[in-house]
């Protein structure tokens, strides 16, 4: 089969170690699932493995790609709970399994024809959606939907401002919290995506920096050190700021007589359990929400999509359709 596959690794020139290649169809062993890839969405992630960043050199070469929407052999139309992991080893909580890992980073990802994964990763696609459509869900919105309702308690009639409206957690942020009830706030740096946010329900986007009119119970950050300081400067007493990335630096100043002056709470993410992912394509169904797509490519022109990623200013996911 056809997969585009991580062969090396390179800071500055990421998309050096992206390979379209042929490579033999994987084998489901016991307790697996083989399903034909039908769609599977761009993330930082892949960047970021290609980067070199947060991915051992020894699990290359891999096939890339963590979002994926397809149909098992069996022709069930299905998208992929994407983390790989053991509930009991992270004391009930698969996200804190210690060796949990996401699709793409120990196991090959949806960037090809065909992927294997274990049984209790499939879960039916939303029928409402296209292909297209449920393979920008997995990774995005159930990140997401984990910021907003597990780790930030997100109740309705709450305030939320949500940080770099473009980005794919970000907009789906921005839509979960809306139908969920609550008023949210979001910033960007360009007028698309500000309008873009309006469109997904914010109650009013602000230019990056910018004072909002009232101060939040809840802050979605992915952005990082760009934003850190108005994240912290717009909570109420007592708020709290769900962070699951930071794609513009690691390392913003602290603040710390900010934090425990007005008794902030800082709060990592990272990926959903299984029953989070459920809960959010159940979610998205009842609300009959659906995802923003900035650009769909095929795998022979995946370079394209990678290279949007990296230069930013997209305004949803890029998606690459294996018809
Ligand atoms: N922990 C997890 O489980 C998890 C899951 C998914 C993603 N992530 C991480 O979360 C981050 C977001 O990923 P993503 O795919 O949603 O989106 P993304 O494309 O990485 O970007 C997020 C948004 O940040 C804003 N931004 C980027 N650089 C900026 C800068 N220098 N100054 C101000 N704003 C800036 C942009 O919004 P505007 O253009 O609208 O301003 C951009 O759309 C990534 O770092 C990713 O690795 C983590």
């Amino acid at each position: 089969m056809r997969a585009a596959v991580a062969v090396s690794q390179d800071a500055s020139n990421p998309l050096a170690g992206l390979v379209l290649q042929q490579v033999p169809d994987p084998v489901a062993k016991p307790g697996w699932v083989k399903v034909r890839v039908k769609a599977s969405s761009v993330n930082m992630h892949d960047v970021w493995t290609l980067r070199g960043v947060g991915h051992d050199p020894k699990n290359i070469p891999i096939i890339l790609g963590c979002d994926v929407a397809g149909v098992t052999e069996d022709g069930r139309e299905v998208i992929i709970h994407p983390v790989i992991a053991d509930a009991n080893a992270g004391e009930g909580d698969e996200t804190l399994d210690p060796n949990r890992a996401l699709l793409s980073e120990q196991h090959d990802g949806g960037f090809a024809q065909y992927i294997v994964v274990p049984e209790r990763c499939v879960l039916d696609k939303p029928a409402s959606l296209s292909f297209e459509e449920a393979a920008c869900l997995p990774v995005a919105w159930s990140t997401a939907y984990r910021m907003l309702f597990t780790q930030g308690q997100l109740r309705a009639g709450q305030k939320v401002l949500v940080q770099g409206a473009g980005g794919g957690v970000a907009s789906a942020a921005i839509t979960l919290a809306n139908a969920a009830g609550a008023t949210v706030y979001a910033t960007s740096r360009s007028a698309e995506n500000r309008a873009l946010a309006l469109e997904l329900g914010a109650a009013e986007a602000f230019s990056t920096g910018d004072r909002l009119p009232e101060r939040v119970d809840l802050v979605i950050e992915t952005v990082g050190e760009a934003t850190w300081a108005h994240s912290l400067r717009c909570l109420k007493p007592g708020g709290a700021i769900v962070i699951a990335g930071a794609t513009s630096g690691t390392s913003p100043e602290a603040d710390l007589g900010r934090i425990f002056y007005h008794q902030l709470r800082v709060i990592g993410s990272t990926g959903s359990t299984r029953e989070e992912t459920a809960a959010m394509v159940d979610f998205v169904e009842r609300h009959q929400l659906r995802p923003v797509i900035d650009r769909v490519h095929t795998l022979d022109e995946i370079h394209l999509g990678f290279q949007a990623m990296i230069d930013g200013g997209l305004s949803g996911k890029v998606v690459i359709a294996i018809p």
